[in-house]
């Protein structure tokens, strides 16, 4: 039995099925990954743009660089590969989309429950007492946005150093142990907690599978490694599937 047929045929039985995806799966709807060649922090330093630290230094510049991207964000749309991880989710409903996305386009294709590790880039919230904040967010003025609380307001996105959100994380871990198959999607996989989930899943008996042009750390560790992009492979993978059920 080749791999696919192997994958299929695990698909056809699985009652449990993760989808774990990173940066990759949105770098064709125009979104930059963080560390391919050319990637965000090839560019601009996390420890300056992505920590409390780096915010409390000089906020005016956080804020700058996550308006830049949300304006990205904002203008993009789910690409082939999310709307199959969506269809792949109506299909098996007992799959779980993990996402250390912050751009909410697996929710804009139609995923479910989708569960956030590194939150969003849409919302805010109060630095100081955590209260949500929903005015529009405007530079033009040159004040930071504050809270009622004397706060400051900061985007909803998991910093460097900072936990992450205790229940999304506890929820994920649950769902990567239940798994029988589990892909790893456009991950390259080096930002723990995170990547620690497709090794638990394999750990408690999944077939792990990874989806990305290229290869990562934990790719020693897969059952399957599919070196194609998510927005060609998993439309693929969805039409082999059916012909599969099929025969
Ligand atoms: P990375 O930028 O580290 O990795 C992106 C991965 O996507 C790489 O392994 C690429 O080979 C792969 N890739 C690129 N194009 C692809 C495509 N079309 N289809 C499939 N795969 C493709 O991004 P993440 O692993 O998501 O954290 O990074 C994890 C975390 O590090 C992010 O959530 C972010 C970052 O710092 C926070 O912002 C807290």
């Amino acid at each position: 039995m080749n791999h696919l047929s192997e994958l299929l045929s695990r698909l056809s039985t699985a009652e449990n099925i993760v989808i774990f995806t990173g940066a990759g799966v949105s770098a064709e709807s125009g979104i930059a990954t963080f560390r391919d060649p050319g990637g965000l922090w090839a560019k601009f330093n996390p420890a300056e743009l992505a920590s409390a630290d780096g915010f409390m230094a000089n906020p005016e510049r956080v804020w700058g660089w996550y308006q830049y991207r949300r304006n990205i964000i904002d203008e993009s749309s789910p690409n082939a590969g999310h709307f199959a991880m969506a269809q792949m989710q109506k299909m098996w409903h007992r799959a779980t989309v993990i996402t250390q996305n912050v751009d909410r386009l697996h929710q804009k294709a139609g995923a479910r429950g989708v569960i956030e590790l590194h939150g969003n880039i849409i919302e805010n919230h109060c630095f100081e007492c955590s209260e949500p904040y929903l005015d529009e967010i405007d530079l033009s003025s040159n004040k930071n946005p504050q809270c009622g609380c004397g706060g400051m307001i900061r985007p909803s996105v998991v910093w460097f150093g900072e936990m992450l959100p205790a229940l999304a994380m506890k929820k994920a871990e649950i769902s990567a142990m239940k798994s029988e198959v589990f892909f790893s999607i456009g991950t390259s996989a080096e930002v723990y907690p995170a990547a620690n989930l497709p090794i638990l899943a394999k750990e408690n008996g999944a077939y792990v599978v990874e989806v990305n042009p290229n290869e990562t750390a934990i790719s020693d560790y897969m059952n399957l490694c599919v070196r194609e992009n998510s927005a060609e492979f998993l439309p693929k993978l969805l039409i082999e599937y059916k012909k599969f059920l099929n025969k």
